[in-house]
């Protein structure tokens, strides 16, 4: 608050209270004697008008909430700048409570810390922890059982954007991602974007149009290669999708596929380093890692079996 609002708080505060008390008593009249009223120069089809003063008890009630409003704002912050006697502020407060919060709960959460991630999915305790760390920062994107939605990766399966090894996924959360795939509405043209979506629905054995899909192939070893890999499998290191697993962020239809190759897509996951802590971030990436625990087996014994 700047000097000049400060001051005019200031006044306009303490002109109130002091206002409220001079009218309280220059307003007030002699106190009732006896039972005996003072009558007004006013009587109407026979009834009289009283001056009745204020009874005592309320006038003293006033008096006290103007005393008990001198004495707050004495004591607390309320008069512009001036932080009150005891130095209290919502914020310090807020600020207590957080830090008594933490040193009861944060051991709970950092005894963990030591526990490599995959020795934790086995921890059914840690789990839950992890499971509600989840259901508080990543389920509003990633779905409460993260399943994920249109633009928001599937976190069960065996798919990975950016891989799943612990250090990976630990990155993911930490540092967060930003995918970048431009548009190619200009190099290859309406007609190129239709063919390419055939191309692209063929990498994955999807129905599809033969001669499109073949006209599209060599521009996808000159445009698309680079990001997608010669056979379409994707790199993790640039969060580039597999397109042959028929897993798909943004839709697999021939249109859906289109609109993302006219428009381009940057999907991102924000970073969580300093909205979680350490030990909160080793949780819920053991928890993330659970998840896909199934799938990881069935896709190595499926790899094993080829
Ligand atoms: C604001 C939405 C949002 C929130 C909140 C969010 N994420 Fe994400 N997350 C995304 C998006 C979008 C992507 C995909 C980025 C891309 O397109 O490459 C992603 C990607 C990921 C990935 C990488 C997936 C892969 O296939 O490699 C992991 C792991 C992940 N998130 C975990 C989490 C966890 C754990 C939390 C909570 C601590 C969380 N996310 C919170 C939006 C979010
Ligand atoms: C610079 C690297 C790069 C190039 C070049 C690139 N892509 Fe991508 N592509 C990506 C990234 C990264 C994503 C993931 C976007 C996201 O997560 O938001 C993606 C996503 C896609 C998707 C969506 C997949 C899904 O699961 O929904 C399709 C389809 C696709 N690319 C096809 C292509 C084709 C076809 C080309 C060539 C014309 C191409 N990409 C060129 C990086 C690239």
């Amino acid at each position: 608050m700047t000097v000049f609002w400060s001051i005019f708080v200031t006044v306009v505060t303490i002109g109130t209270l002091l206002g409220s008390y001079w009218l309280l008593t220059t307003t007030r009249k002699s106190e009732v004697k006896d039972g005996a009223h003072l009558e007004k120069d006013h009587t109407f089809d026979g009834i009289a008008e009283l001056e009745t003063p204020l009874p005592r008890w309320w006038y003293y009630l006033f008096l006290l909430t103007i005393a008990f409003s001198f004495a707050y704002l004495a004591l607390f912050p309320g008069l512009g700048n001036f932080k009150g006697l005891l130095g209290w502020s919502s914020t310090g407060q807020w600020e207590g409570e957080v830090a008594a919060a933490a040193e009861r709960y944060n051991p709970l959460f950092e005894r963990y810390l030591d526990t490599p991630l995959l020795a934790l999915t086995e921890d059914r305790k840690a789990m839950r922890m992890g499971q509600r760390i989840f259901g508080n920062y990543c389920a509003q994107c990633h779905g409460s059982a993260a399943q994920g939605a249109h633009g928001f990766p599937n976190l069960r399966d065996h798919d990975w954007l950016w891989g799943n090894s612990e250090a990976q996924i630990q990155a993911s959360i930490r540092q967060g991602r930003q995918a970048a795939m431009p548009s190619w509405a200009a190099p290859l043209g309406e007609e190129g974007v239709r063919a390419m979506a055939q191309y692209v629905r063929s990498l994955s054995g999807a129905a599809h149009d033969a001669a499109l899909a073949a006209e599209a192939a060599p521009k996808y070893s000159l445009f698309c290669v680079a990001c997608h890999g010669p056979a379409g499998t994707g790199n993790i290191a640039l969060g580039a999708p597999n397109l042959t697993d028929n897993i798909w962020l943004y839709g697999g239809s021939a249109d859906e596929i289109a609109f993302t190759l006219r428009h381009g897509r940057n999907g991102q996951m924000p970073s969580h380093e300093g909205v979680l802590d350490d030990a909160r971030i080793h949780l819920v990436a053991a928890y993330v890692l659970s998840l896909s625990k199934g799938a990881r087996a069935a896709a190595t014994s499926t790899a094993a079996g080829q």
